[in-house]
């Protein structure tokens, strides 16, 4: 089904849509605020944060290898994480307990941070603690906050691993351009971000990644929960092979739909799994194939986020969803705000 300019408008309230359509010049902003940020020199990168505010820590582990980058969901901080490390707490609403959790330890711990947020306690303790603050633009919901958050940690990492800086600075008119044909003037027929939405849509989609396509499956996955309040399901090539393909064949099947990740650059280990996968589901459960192509790693997974996230804010227009509000996060946060306070029992508010 046609998804018209005028649906998104009535139905995309908010207008995320309109704030998907900037990605280069958000990743470009992104870039472009953390050069006014000084940081020494660092041997390892970890990135505190949860949900939308976490993700771009997983894109840049997926993509740079020069150094070890993890990313931390939790109210610990892992015990090994100290002076050598640079710390990155990203919180766009500034009020995550989880993630001002972990920040509050690695202040103790005299650990290197830079903060990202758009304000909340974050900020409050940025100011308190004389931290660096990268300003996350207000009016934005987390996830679609993305790009900033990404170019900001590219030009952290520019000392560090200035390949990975350039590379994404390279792709920025190659995204533009894949962006255009995304937009929703753009008619189903030539628009591979509509006619994802329809392939998903009334189905369970299980959405499968290799090496720098892992967090875009697990990216498309929550764009889906969040923006089309679908379930969706991902792994991961080549660990699925050795789990997953077991509970597949077990015959349940219906209203599943796999969808494969290809970056045109994997290796033929992944290739052949792939096909192994395909020769073993092949007429048992529809799959669909995206193949990503593009200058360099960097640019073919931002095309893939791309991709997700507008067949995810399409796929709900589709079911008739405004997909910016999150009332069950809402819910959770509020309930844990009642009957625990967890920031203000370890003296953060
Ligand atoms: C909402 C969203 C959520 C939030 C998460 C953490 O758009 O994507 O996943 O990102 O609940 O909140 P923040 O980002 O404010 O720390």
């Amino acid at each position: 089904m046609e998804v018209s300019p005028e649906e998104v408008k009535n139905i995309d309230k908010s207008g995320i849509l309109g704030q998907m359509e900037k990605f280069a010049d958000d990743l470009r902003r992104g870039l472009e605020l953390s050069e006014k940020v000084e940081i020494g020199s660092f041997r390892a990168l970890i990135v505190c944060g949860m949900g939308g505010s976490a993700i771009a820590g997983d894109v840049v582990s997926d993509l740079v290898s020069e150094i070890p980058v993890l990313v931390n969901r939790d109210y610990e901080l892992p015990s090994f994480v100290g002076e050598e490390w640079l710390l990155v707490a990203i919180s766009y609403s500034g009020n995550t307990e989880e993630t001002l959790s972990a920040l509050s330890q690695a202040i103790k711990r005299e650990c290197s941070i830079v903060c990202m947020t758009s304000g909340g306690l974050m900020e409050k303790l940025c100011e308190r603690h004389g931290l660096p603050l990268i300003p996350l633009p207000k009016g934005y919901q987390p996830r679609a906050a993305f790009p900033i958050m990404l170019g900001a940690l590219a030009g952290l990492l520019s000392g560090e691993v200035p390949r990975f800086a350039q590379s994404v600075r390279d792709s920025l008119g190659e995204l533009d351009r894949y962006v255009e044909s995304l937009k929703p003037h753009v008619p189903l027929s030539e628009n591979p971000a509509k006619l994802l939405a329809n392939e998903l849509i009334g189905k369970v989609p299980i959405i499968y990644g290799a090496r720098n396509m892992r967090s875009v499956a697990y990216r498309m996955r929550t764009q889906l929960n969040e923006n089309a309040k679908m379930l969706a399901f991902h792994h991961v090539f080549p660990e699925l092979d050795h789990n997953e393909i077991v509970g597949l064949s077990g015959g349940i099947f219906e209203g599943l739909k796999v969808v494969v990740l290809l970056d045109e650059g994997y290796p033929e280990t992944i290739r052949t799994r792939v096909e192994a996968f395909k020769e073993l589901f092949r007429d048992k459960v529809p799959i669909t194939e995206l193949v990503f192509r593009g200058s360099s790693e960097e640019a073919r997974t931002l095309k893939a986020i791309c991709l997700g996230d507008f067949a995810s804010v399409y796929a709900a227009i589709l079911r008739g969803i405004d997909p910016t509000p999150v009332e069950a996060i809402a819910f959770t946060k509020k309930y844990l705000k009642e009957k625990l306070d967890y920031l203000r029992k370890i003296g953060i508010s």
